[in-house]
C-alpha cells in the first residue's frame, strides 16, 4: 500500500485519465479528492470505483481556470477529508485549428484550464500546507507537447510548455518547503480528448506508426507514473518530467 495514509486531489477526474489515476492511487490505499467541472454522474462513478478499490473520497466540483474556485475547491477538500497530502493537476482541453484561425475564446479556454488552472490550484494547495507546516508532493499531467511540436495545437503546446517550467519552477521554490514537483507527459492516450483523431482510421494508423511501441497507451499505464511520483518512491525525485509515450518523443525514422 504505496500510498496509505494520504489524501489525493486529482482534478478532471470524472474521466479519462484523471479517473484510471483516481483509482490506481486508491488501489494502494490514497484516498481520492474526484475534482471535476461539475459533480455529476461521472464524478459520481469514479468515487463508487474508488470506493470499490477498497478506499473512500468525496466529489468538489469546481472550474480549475477560475482562481476563486481553487480556493474553494481546496477548502471544501479540506473540510471533507481532514487535509490533503497530494495534488494531481490532471484537467485539461485542447482545440484543433491551424494558427492563423486560432480564436481567442479558444486560446482562452486552453490557456486557462490547462496553465492557469493548475498556477492557481497549485497556490492554494501550497497554502495549506504551508499553514499546516507540512510537506507534499504536486504531479502535473502536462504531455509529450511540452517539448515536441504539434502544429495546429499551438495554443496546447503553449500551454503544457508553460506547465513545464511552472514545475521546474515551483520544484526549486517550493523545496525549502518540502513539496515536490514533477510532471507526467504521456504520449497518445485512448481517451475522448483524442476522439476525433481516433475516429479517424488514417490519422490514428499515421500516429501509431510514429509510435516505437506501435500501441496508444492505456489510461492506467500513465496512472502508474503518476503513482510513483506522488508516492513516497520518488522521494528525492522533483523538478523533471517522466515520459510515458512508447518511445514517441525521440523516434526519429529516415522515409
Ligand atoms: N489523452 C491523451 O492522449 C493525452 C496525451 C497527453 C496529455 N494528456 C493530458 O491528460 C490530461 C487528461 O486528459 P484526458 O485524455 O483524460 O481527457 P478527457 O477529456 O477524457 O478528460 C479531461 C477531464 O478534465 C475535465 N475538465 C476540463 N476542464 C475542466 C475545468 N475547467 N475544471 C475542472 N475539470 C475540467 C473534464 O471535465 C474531464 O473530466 C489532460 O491534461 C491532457 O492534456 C492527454
Amino acid at each position: 500500500m504505496r500510498m496509505k495514509d494520504t489524501v489525493v486531489l486529482v482534478t478532471g477526474s470524472a474521466q479519462g485519465i484523471g479517473r484510471a489515476i483516481a483509482i490506481r492511487l486508491a488501489q494502494e490505499g490514497a484516498r481520492i479528492v474526484v475534482e471535476d467541472r461539475q459533480h455529476n454522474a461521472m464524478a459520481g462513478q469514479t468515487l463508487d470505483a474508488v470506493r470499490a478499490a477498497g478506499s473512500d473520497g468525496c466529489v468538489v466540483a469546481g472550474d480549475v481556470g477560475v482562481a476563486a474556485d481553487d480556493r474553494a475547491v481546496i477548502a471544501h477538500a479540506v473540510e471533507a477529508m481532514g487535509r490533503l497530502d497530494v495534488l494531481v493537476n490532471n484537467a485539461g482541453v485542447e482545440r484543433r485549428a491551424s494558427f492563423l484561425d486560432v480564436t481567442e475564446a479558444d486560446y482562452d479556454l486552453v490557456m486557462k484550464v490547462n496553465l492557469k488552472g493548475a498556477f492557481f490550484l497549485t497556490q492554494a494547495f501550497v497554502q495549506h500546507l504551508r499553514d499546516t507546516k507540512r510537506g507534499g508532493r504536486i504531479v502535473n499531467v502536462s504531455s509529450v507537447h511540452e517539448e515536441l511540436p504539434f502544429p495546429h495545437f499551438t495554443s496546447y503546446c503553449a500551454s503544457k510548455g508553460g506547465l513545464k517550467m511552472m514545475m521546474r519552477n515551483l520544484a526549486i521554490e517550493l523545496a525549502p518547503l518540502g513539496i515536490a514537483v514533477n510532471n507526467v507527459a504521456p504520449g497518445a492516450v485512448g481517451t475522448a480528448i483524442n476522439h476525433e483523431l481516433l475516429t479517424n482510421k488514417a490519422e490514428r494508423d499515421a500516429l501509431i506508426a510514429n509510435i516505437p511501441l506501435g500501441r496508444l497507451a492505456d489510461p492506467v499505464e500513465v496512472a502508474n507514473a503518476v503513482l510513483f511520483l506522488a508516492s513516497p518512491d520518488a522521494s528525492y525525485v522533483t523538478g523533471t518530467t517522466l515520459f510515458v509515450d512508447g518511445g514517441l518523443l525521440w523516434h526519429y525514422a529516415e522515409q
